[in-house]
């Protein structure tokens, strides 16, 4: 779990609050349909994705990549591997849900999501900002 933590120190803006502590892994790992893709550049974690499969649907809870390793694709294939792994283990679409203004989203509207929801004032940044969260699906082929 060290290099999921190193990166997850690194990839997430404290002002947001969205990185998750070891234990909030290591908890969600231990549910059934619960799993963690790891990324390398050059021999070295660089990147990790968390997702969970509950029946036909899958949620990508988390997705991170170092900043010294970004713009190079390794985000783009990790969703592909996650997408690949969802649809072999049973499940027909791919959910997650992002905050509204996280430049994320370029990432996943450029690999097929689609908007399909919103929550307003769904996260609440660590000085207390509230921001909304948008859902974002992908349809998985069989
Ligand atoms: C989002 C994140 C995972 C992207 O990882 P990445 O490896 O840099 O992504 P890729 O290199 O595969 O990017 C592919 C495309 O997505 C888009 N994109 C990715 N990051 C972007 C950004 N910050 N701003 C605008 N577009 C972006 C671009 O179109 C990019 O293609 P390009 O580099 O040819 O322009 C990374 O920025 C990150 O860890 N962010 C912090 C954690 C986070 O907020 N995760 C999402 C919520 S859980």
């Amino acid at each position: 779990m060290a290099p999921v933590m190193e990166i997850m120190r690194a990839a997430f803006d404290p002002a947001y609050g969205e990185a998750w502590t070891s234990g909030q892994c290591a908890g969600i790992l231990a549910s059934p349909g619960t799993w963690l893709m790891i990324a390398e550049l050059d021999g070295r974690p660089a990147g990790f994705a968390l997702t969970r499969v509950i029946v036909d649907e899958a949620e990508l809870l988390l997705i991170a990549v170092h900043p010294e390793a970004r713009r190079r694709g390794i985000g783009v294939r990790l969703i592909a591997g996650v997408a690949e792994a969802a649809r072999r283990r049973g499940a027909a679409s791919l959910f997650l849900e992002v905050r509204s203004n996280n430049p994320a989203i370029a990432l996943y509207t450029g690999t097929g999501f689609s908007k399909v929801g919103e929550r307003i004032n769904y996260y609440r940044g660590a000085n207390g900002d509230l921001f909304d969260a948008h859902t974002y699906s992908l349809p998985l082929c069989p």
